[in-house]
């Protein structure tokens, strides 16, 4: 049986022998133009691959003279077009062999796994050629992972990184993690939580995390670390952590030098600071860009970046958090240094499963903006709920800013077409662990690759990224697939009908699970419930328009008209931006609470209707595969049904209005 730890690269044997034969045909050896270990690599992946699939045995030759019927492994600086294609893009082509070129070895390695997801996906090499330079340039994983080996909202057990055993015991397993990152064009890996501790910049730590960029470095990966801000303080004994301060930023330049010592390929730095009572440069009365600036004089030598977080907000009960960032954010751009990235959550607030995009982007045209996602589940049902990540990461990415005019995404913000960015970065939160299959929920690799892929390519559909990955991962049997990716198309929404319909958010405790909508108490004022919905005895919602906060404000004109107004904002937004009354009619001709009830009840009932179309395709799926998935949409639907009664007889104290009654029936 299949336990999953295989992910998309399983290389199940094809069972259609005319098929399998036809393309052994092509697959007669695999030749390589060097034998770097980076297209060794390369190389032994297709031979593992293809020994899978077609169940044959294909040698790897270091010279293809004039053999034809294999493949070609070329790297090869400076071929004809080169320049467009820059170190990672590739050209595939079928002429006698089947060439593989690129600029350079990693562009070479993703060729080839394209052209192992073109097999797995039952694609015939008659559409080669197939050429593909990414979209933007780093493309990272952050791992919220801790010295102790837990991980901040990980759900898959704990971390994959062996702190004790590293650095002179190196588990297989990260050669696999490389693998399936390279697989999908994921070319750097923050290895620590951005709630930082210090220890990962002291020589035992950097050791480890050497000797895991020995592993990744040959898979085109970098590793970069989160830094705590006052570390000079902690671990390097300077009685200040200012940024300004000369032995400060001598302690920074030294240490920087120690890590590139130890790891000539470093990435660079991932930052959080005066964030959630992380310290930061404010503590000195210095800004974000002094403390950026100050680490990207300290990698100035080298080829390392900073990225710096915007994620911030004040513990302000009248404030508005949802325009924090902005606030704080705007006045400093054209103020940081040529290597600093800022690194921008996709919503306002905090991955919510629906949110408008954030007003920063573009927003700060002379500064490099990057894109953080969350892969993780933390609000979206943790490994439990089955939840496809690809329609909200989308979303985000297709929406327009209209800040130059129509067409200005928030895509080509952080591809950097819009305001013309060299530097162009992209983050997803990852949700892998010590887990067999790596994400507790099997369904959940899907948000892992579908990640990878989009950072790679954003213009991908999140329907053409669903298909590969269950071809490649559950089954070919094209029923079976057809009713997956249509379950898992549908999966967002009916998560946002039963835990936050019509722009509601954050209704959660400390776990940020648990339903609790009516929390009033909490460490901070911003940290209820009630803070973010606002309901009362006339409605729910938060008033963000004039009237209200006026965060709208800091969307351009084009934006504000299509939600700042309660009679056409679209339902999905609407109290996100207002405050509604409970009788009042919407769009959709049911009122304010008719709404709210149809929409728990529809996306609870939804979770079973998931189960009963999963129940079909047992025969196609792996026994152990379909097991776990089948156990947990059962604690889903469970879930579901929690999450909708929380809502719902919250709510009903301050509307005073019964369950309209298509809905009182027994579950
Ligand atoms: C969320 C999350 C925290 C995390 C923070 C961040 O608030 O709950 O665990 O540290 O985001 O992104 O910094």
């Amino acid at each position: 049986a299949d336990d999953g730890y295989r992910l998309w690269l399983k290389y199940d044997l094809i069972k259609d022998v005319a098929k399998r034969e036809e393309y052994a045909r092509s697959f007669q050896f695999i030749a390589v133009s060097n034998q770097s270990p980076i297209l060794m690599n390369a190389a032994q992946e297709l031979q593992v691959g293809l020994q899978g699939l077609l169940g044959k045995s294909v040698p790897i030759i270091t010279d293809l003279g004039k053999k034809t019927g294999g493949v070609y492994l070329n790297e090869h600086q400076g071929f004809s077009n080169h320049i467009k294609y820059g170190d990672e893009g590739y050209m595939m082509s079928k002429s006698g062999n089947i060439f593989i070129l690129a600029n350079k070895g990693v562009g070479v390695l993703y060729g080839t796994f394209a052209l192992l997801r073109h097999i797995q996906t039952g694609q015939l090499l008659t559409k080669l050629p197939y050429n593909s330079i990414p979209k933007i340039r780093y493309r990272l994983l952050n791992h919220w992972d801790n010295t102790n080996g837990t991980i901040e909202r990980g759900y898959a057990g704990g971390t994959l990184w062996k702190w004790y055993e590293l650095p002179a015991t190196v588990d297989p397993r990260y050669h696999d993690y490389a693998r399936a990152n390279a697989s999908i064009g994921i070319n750097g890996t923050v290895v620590n939580n951005v709630n930082a501790s210090a220890r990962f910049l002291t020589d035992e730590y950097i050791q480890k995390v050497a000797a895991l960029a020995n592993v990744f470095r040959d898979y085109g990966i970098r590793v970069y670390l989160s830094v705590y801000f006052p570390a000079p303080k902690t671990i390097g004994g300077l009685k200040t952590a200012d940024p300004l301060d000369p032995d400060v930023r001598k302690w920074w330049t030294d240490k920087t030098k120690e890590i590139y010592k130890a790891i000539p390929d470093f990435g660079g730095f991932l930052v959080k600071a005066n964030s959630e009572g992380e310290p930061g440069p404010q503590d000195y009365g210095r800004t974000h860009a002094d403390g950026a600036n100050m680490l990207a004089e300290a990698l100035a030598p080298y080829d390392g970046i900073v990225m710096w977080r915007a994620f911030v907000y004040k513990a302000d009960p009248k404030a508005d958090r949802f325009k924090a960032a902005h606030e704080e954010f705007t006045p400093l751009d054209g103020k940081f240094d040529k290597k600093v990235i800022v690194q921008v959550k996709n919503g306002p607030i905090d991955f919510q499963p629906r949110e408008p995009f954030s007003p920063l982007f573009g927003n700060m045209p002379k500064t490099p903006l990057s894109m953080e996602f969350q892969i993780t589940q933390e609000y979206t049902g943790f490994a439990t709920h089955w939840v496809y990540e690809a329609p909200i990461f989308k979303e985000c990415l297709e929406s327009d800013t209209y800040i130059n005019g129509k067409g200005s995404t928030v895509a080509s913000v952080i591809d950097g077409s819009l305001h013309k960015y060299t530097m162009t970065a992209i983050a997803g939160v990852a949700n892998t662990g010590s887990d067999r299959n790596w994400t507790g929920n099997p369904m959940a690799q899907a948000n892992w690759y579908a990640y990878g892929r989009l950072a790679w390519d954003h213009t991908l559909s999140s329907e053409a990224i669903a298909n590969e990955w269950v071809k490649m991962t559950l089954t070919s049997e094209p029923k079976a697939v057809k009713t997956i990716t249509d379950l898992m198309l549908k999966s967002r929404e009916i998560y946002v009908d039963y835990n936050t319909p019509i722009g509601l958010s954050r209704p959660w405790s400390g776990v940020h699970f648990a339903p609790e909508p009516w929390q009033e108490k909490s460490a901070r004022p911003d940290w209820t419930a009630i803070y973010y919905h606002r309901a009362d005895s006339i409605g729910l919602g938060f008033d963000r328009t004039a009237t209200g906060s006026d965060a709208l404000a800091q969307y351009r004109p084009e934006v504000q008209k299509q939600w700042n107004n309660p009679e056409t904002c679209p339902l999905p937004y609407l109290l996100w931006f207002h405050h509604v009354p409970w009788t009042k009619k919407l769009s959709s001709g049911r009122t304010l609470w008719n709404e709210l009830c149809t929409r728990f009840y529809t996306g609870a009932d939804s979770v079973k209707w998931m189960q009963q179309q999963w129940a079909q395709v047992k025969p196609a799926i792996d026994p152990e595969i379909f097991a776990d998935v089948t156990g947990r949409l059962a604690t889903q639907h469970t879930e579901a049904i929690w999450w909708r009664d929380s809502w719902i007889l919250y709510l009903q104290t301050y509307s005073k209005q019964p369950i309209p009654a298509p809905f009182q029936k027994p579950d």
